[in-house]
């Protein structure tokens, strides 16, 4: 946030705490240098990588004026697509100095003096770049994976177990499957929880379930721990170039705290509200993501199957009220045949829309549309696809179509 400003979930007024503060709490900043070592390849525009290919360049608010800085709006073309700035200013994200609960204010305060020791665990898609991205702004990072040379392949020093990982690191990010490997990893013996201290912060960017979220963030509060849920948007392209979106939940605080650990991989963050609301927020934009993919897939193929040209097609959609992420970013690549290998897997697609049922079930609010994505992507997995990336889903229903291809695979 050093760069940026943070939106505010509740919109409050308030003074500005630097010139490039945000009118309604959003931290925006262009993208540092990119991270040039990518171990799957080139990042793509849906968030996804080609497996060869130029790393798509950043020219995220590099050429706006420093007070034009100050908040940016995605234009089409999603994120890491060029960005435009006002002039709005607003509220810090919270004052230095308290923190939270518990009298961390010292701990933190010495923090502060120093430079904080970053820890991540998880160094797949996501923790592997976000990983690259922290080194590659000059703060050392040590990981944890159960996969034998994943944390030295994103350029950071191997821990030997989370327990190690967890005593040696003042922010701790998790980039984790699920809620129950993130609760395995936390709760389970010699985990996170176990060995961590008054002071830390864990921040967990995987998406998660939020009411697990708020049962974690409950124990790490009983030690002194600020535990921060902050869902990430993008995908392995944003992160490759440092430029995700963060949904954050937690004490505006521990936000503050972490400026300097978050802004090598991210763009823009909103603080959404208290823990779990980043999370929530996570989960209502996937399920977005999985409803516009899949319907767009099937809409695709069926077009196929009318002899429509798919050029053209997504032509007409782009111009039209159809228009949505996957009709702009994805599908004009998968209809010549690369489907942007290296993104969000179809497994990880069916978490987030189960999430997301699960979440409205706590709501009290009836999910009338999830029935699309989950047969889709139920449907993906059990035709082999589980393990690709989610736009694989569009074979999944070409299968069912009668083995449809939107692309000419001859001519690739
Ligand atoms: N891939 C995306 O585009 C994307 C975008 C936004 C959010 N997310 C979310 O981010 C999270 C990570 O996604 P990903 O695509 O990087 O997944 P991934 O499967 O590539 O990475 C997960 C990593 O966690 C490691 N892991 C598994 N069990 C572990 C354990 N017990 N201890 C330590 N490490 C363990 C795995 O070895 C792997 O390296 C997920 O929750 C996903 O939903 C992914």
């Amino acid at each position: 946030m050093r760069r940026g400003d943070v939106r505010r979930a509740d919109g409050r007024a308030g003074q500005r705490r630097g010139p490039r503060s945000g009118a309604d709490g959003v931290v925006h900043r262009g993208a540092g240098r990119v991270g040039r070592r990518q171990r799957h390849g080139s990042a793509r525009h849906d968030g996804s990588v080609a497996p060869h290919g130029n790393p798509g360049r950043d020219r995220v608010r590099r050429g706006l004026p420093a007070q034009c800085r100050c908040r940016v709006r995605a234009r089409r073309g999603g994120v890491g697509g060029r960005r435009f700035g006002d002039r709005q200013h607003g509220p810090p994200v919270g004052r230095r100095g308290r923190v939270g609960h518990h009298g961390r204010r010292s701990a933190r305060k010495g923090e502060r003096m120093s430079t904080p020791r970053i820890g991540v665990i998880g160094l797949g898609n996501m923790g592997g770049r976000i990983t690259r991205r922290i080194v590659e702004s000059g703060q050392p990072v040590t990981g944890y994976d159960p996969v034998p040379g994943r944390a030295e392949e994103a350029g950071a020093t191997a821990a030997a177990s989370v327990a190690e990982l967890t005593r040696a690191a003042d922010h701790l990010l998790l980039s984790l499957p699920d809620s129950t490997v993130i609760e395995k990893v936390v709760l389970g013996e010699d985990g996170v929880l176990a060995n961590s201290r008054d002071g830390q912060i864990v921040v967990d960017l995987s998406t998660a379930a939020p009411s697990s979220t708020v049962k974690l963030h409950e124990a790490f509060a009983a030690r002194g721990v600020e535990f921060v849920d902050a869902g990430i948007s993008g995908g392995a392209a944003a992160a490759d170039k440092g430029t995700l979106t963060l949904m954050v939940g937690g004490s505006a605080d521990a936000l503050t705290h972490l400026e300097k650990t978050l802004e090598p991989f991210s763009a823009t963050v909103f603080a959404m509200g208290g823990s779990g609301a980043g999370h929530t927020t996570k989960v209502l934009n996937n399920f977005l993501n999985a409803v516009s993919l899949a319907a767009t897939a099937e809409t695709l193929v069926a077009g196929k199957k009318a002899g429509l040209d798919m050029h053209r097609l997504l032509e007409v959609f782009n111009a039209s009220t159809g228009v949505n992420f996957a009709t702009l970013n994805r599908f004009p690549h998968i209809v010549d045949g690369d489907y942007l290998e290296g993104g969000l897997t179809s497994t990880l697609m069916m978490k987030d829309v189960v999430l997301y049922v699960n979440r409205l079930r706590e709501l009290g609010v009836p999910t009338l549309n999830s029935a699309g994505p989950m047969a889709s992507f139920a449907l993906a997995q059990s035709l082999g696809y589980a393990d690709q990336i989610s736009n694989r889903v569009v074979d999944a229903i070409g299968d069912a179509a009668g083995g449809v291809r939107l692309h000419d695979e001859e001519a690739r």
